[in-house]
């Protein structure tokens, strides 16, 4: 008999390529964007300084950074035809389905979707930075029966995002756990859509292409889609002493529970203390103290049932409830953020290309006749 070849399920363990983009490191808990920590990052750094940073490798000086700015700030406003199609689509279509859908058409209006040029993919990537936002929020509102907010050119990224979903000027505090969360959402090396973009853009097809088929695979429960998904659990669950008991029983079905664990940090995610923290500022300052109660009740059965620790996208859900997001908003939020994360890894792929295409091994029938 032959030797089997190895099989190396998902994909677990391997590594695929060089990237400059993040340092993932489990071993230290750590996590790296261009060689700085996310942390400080999250502590010092806006939104906009965090994109630059990682499409370009450096930190912008401040006259690129105030070109950059304006820019954004000019690129925010929905095409006519894309939020037609908004419009048409039902409102019980997925809000990650609304966001594919009008990445989709943005790639559709831009007559130079197909040119690969490194400054092309630059324009693109910003220009999807600044549209996403305007698409997240205005989904939200038509499912309220609410109209488009025009966006504001004297708000920044985060502001300016909160500003169009509620319509009205968010609190400091809000908009530091809101850009936070952007931050430690950005970009985070090989997983499943950043590397479904890659795929893509190995094909040498183009960005916009790229990013709705990332969004496709950061919709997933297993991905993405865990950050909603916690807050269907915190729902089911309700209060703090429940927890352990809802927990037994869901363990004993052999759910898995989201928002925990991870295929790379098996000691907890780096991400995860700084989101703890806009976590907390949040449940003060919108005085729910039974959230974090919760938060900390599941969190402390499943280490002492399993021993798995949370996720970026534990801390996440609830703090985007608070601040008054739907359910199904948050993974949306999440396509916002990591768009920059996926363009980033587009222009990595085709800067050095080969062609993603592995192999399988073939365990169907031998070949066989037709019948007659
Ligand atoms: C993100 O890759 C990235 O970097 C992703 C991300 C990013 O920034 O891009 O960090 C964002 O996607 C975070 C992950 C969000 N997903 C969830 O929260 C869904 C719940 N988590 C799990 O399903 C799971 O932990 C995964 C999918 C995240 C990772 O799974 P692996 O590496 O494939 O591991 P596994 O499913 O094979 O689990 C190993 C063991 C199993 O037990 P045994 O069969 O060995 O006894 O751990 C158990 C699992 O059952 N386990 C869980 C669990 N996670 C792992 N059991 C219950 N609940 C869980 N959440």
């Amino acid at each position: 008999t032959d030797a089997k070849p190895e099989i190396y399920k998902g994909l677990a363990g391997v590594p695929v390529d060089y990237t400059a983009i993040s340092k993932v490191n489990p071993e230290t808990n750590s996590l790296l964007y261009r060689g700085y920590p996310v942390q400080e990052l999250a502590a010092l750094c806006s939104y906009e300084e965090v994109a630059w940073l990682l499409w370009y490798g450096e930190l912008p000086t401040r006259e690129q950074l105030d070109e950059f700015t304006a820019l954004e700030r000019a690129s925010r406003a929905i095409a006519p035809n894309v939020l037609r199609a908004i419009d048409d689509l039902p409102l019980s279509t997925h809000p990650m389905d609304v966001c594919r859908t009008a990445v989709s058409i943005i790639g559709a209006n831009d007559p130079d979707a197909e040119d690969n040029a490194q400054e092309q993919n630059l324009r693109k990537s910003k220009h999807l930075f600044a549209q996403l936002p305007a698409i997240v929020a205005y989904d939200q509102r038509r499912r309220h029966g609410l109209g488009l907010v025009e966006p504001r050119d004297d708000l920044d990224y985060s502001e300016n995002f909160l500003w169009m979903t509620f319509g009205e000027e968010s609190e400091p505090v809000v908009v530091d756990a809101f850009r936070t969360s952007l931050v430690l959402y950005a970009e985070h090396s090989f997983n499943a859509s950043t590397f479904t973009a890659r795929v893509i853009a190995s094909t040498l097809s183009d960005v916009y292409s790229a990013v709705t088929g990332a969004i496709g695979a950061l919709k997933g429960p297993l991905h993405g889609g865990a950050n909603e998904a916690v807050m269907h659990t915190f729902d089911e669950i309700g209060s703090a002493d429940r927890a352990a008991a809802w927990l037994d029983e869901a363990l004993a079905r052999k759910a898995k529970i989201m928002g925990f664990g991870h295929r790379v940090y098996k000691n907890g995610d780096s991400r995860v203390p700084t989101m703890r923290t806009a976590l907390e500022s949040m449940v003060e300052h919108y005085d729910r103290p039974d959230m974090l109660e919760l938060y900390d009740a599941l969190e402390t059965a499943m280490g002492e049932r399993k021993n798995i620790k949370p996720n970026l996208d534990y801390p996440a859900g609830p703090t985007y409830h608070l601040m008054g997001f739907d359910t199904e908003t948050f993974t949306p939020i999440f396509v916002a953020a990591r768009v920059v994360g996926w363009t980033a890894h587009v222009m990595e792929q085709l800067a050095s290309n080969a062609l993603i295409r592995p192999l399988s091994v073939y365990n169907g029938v031998d070949q066989r006749e037709l019948p007659a």
